[in-house]
């Protein structure tokens, strides 16, 4: 079978953990810090923040910027429902704008729902490629609103020649399948001096100094052991978002003009992370998307459904009066298309004709 996502740690992430188990320090210290510094410089961006996880780092980020009830934020309605999530634990109302082809938020579609309460721009990097961000940037400017960037699955993703997480305030996540992992894990990353002091005061109980409080804080503090296995992958990402790179190339020149798919567009003047390699079933599919994933299981490739459904479309949120439910009919339509197959570093040149060659044959009627 070939996973729709597989972890590849080596010696180098086993050296770190063990270094880390005989120091006897396991708690945030050294290792955290020669994380965030690599993080930093592997962003071109001034801070890089350390946090517990993706989700944590989504709320730390809005948290940094005071924003919380009464204030609105504008996302896309097609992410991970951390997103979301992250939003509503600050008190704060979301706003969904819609799509474009290339799965990211439309510049557009947010401007159009900017009014006096909204407060923050949220973009989502999906699948790693970055959102249109010369764009956002420049409204949110206009408005004098934040940005905060979801680039949880971007890790190194480029555009306009900017690095992502440092147009505004970034969140990445180090979960388990993500370009760089520890296990569980985030990093908020900003340009901000002032940003980088609140958020380091809140990671640690609101603390400037040990049992001198500054504000009410929490503990979203990551490990040494979890930023060792982390380093080694900072220090590859180039490597890492290479393979993708031309994994995808890959896929993309073996599936061209296949009748019943679209696959996945990149802008001009950006460059994705490959998070995700996301194909869409078109309205002339002759296969169901169940029976298309069904057809590929069986031939031994794997796939992902990224994301079943709109953020806020499930029961949960529906009586929820800080959820507006904002008409995104592209991103409706597109919800309901989305195929990911695999395309990280473990898939070989064997394996990319396989996955070719099953997408083919599960299409023909
Ligand atoms: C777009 C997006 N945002 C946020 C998150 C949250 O990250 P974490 O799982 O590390 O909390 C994820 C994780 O999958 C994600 O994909």
């Amino acid at each position: 079978m070939i996973p729709v996502s597989r972890v590849v740690v080596g010696d180098e992430e086993e050296r770190g953990v063990l270094e880390v188990l005989r120091s006897g320090m396991l708690a945030q210290g050294e290792k955290v810090a020669l994380l965030e510094e690599l993080f930093a410089s592997a962003h071109q961006v001034g801070h890089a923040v350390a946090v517990s996880n993706g989700t944590v780092a989504l709320t730390a980020a809005l948290r940094a910027r005071g924003i919380g009830p009464g204030d609105e934020v504008i996302t896309t309605p097609f992410s991970f429902n951390a997103t979301l999530n992250a939003i509503l634990e600050t008190g704060a109302t979301a706003r969904f704008a819609d799509i474009r082809d290339d799965f990211t938020v439309d510049p557009d579609s947010m401007a159009a729902l900017v009014n006096g309460r909204t407060a923050a721009l949220l973009p989502v990097h999906l699948y790693g490629l970055p959102a249109d961000m010369t764009a956002i940037a420049a409204l949110a400017g206009r408005h004098a609103l934040t940005v905060i960037e979801d680039a949880a699955q971007a890790h190194g993703a480029v555009c306009q020649g900017q690095s992502v997480g440092s147009f505004g305030i970034g969140t990445f996540s180090l979960y388990g399948t993500k370009n760089i992992t520890c296990g569980e894990g985030g990093m908020v990353t900003t340009d901000d001096d002032e940003t980088a002091r609140i958020l380091r005061l809140l990671r640690n109980q609101g603390m400037r100094a040990r049992y001198d409080y500054e504000v009410p804080g929490y503990n979203w503090r990551l490990t040494d052991i979890q930023a060792a296995i982390a380093i080694p992958q900072v220090q590859r990402l180039k490597e890492i978002n290479a393979a993708r790179n031309a994994n995808a190339a890959t896929l993309t020149a073996g599936l061209a003009g296949t009748p019943g798919l679209a696959t996945p567009g990149v802008p001009p003047g950006r460059h994705h992370a490959w998070h995700q390699y996301t194909v869409r079933l078109t309205p002339d599919c002759p296969v169901s998307r169940e029976e298309f994933c069904a057809r590929l299981d069986a031939a031994g490739v794997g796939s992902g459904i990224y994301y079943p459904k709109l953020m806020h479309d499930y029961p949960c949120y529906a009586s929820d009066p800080r959820v507006i439910f904002d008409d995104t009919p592209f991103a409706r339509e597109i919800v309901g298309q989305v195929v990911s197959l695999p395309v990280h570093p473990g898939v070989d040149d064997t394996a990319l004709s396989v996955i070719i060659n099953a997408v083919k044959a599960a299409l023909r009627g």
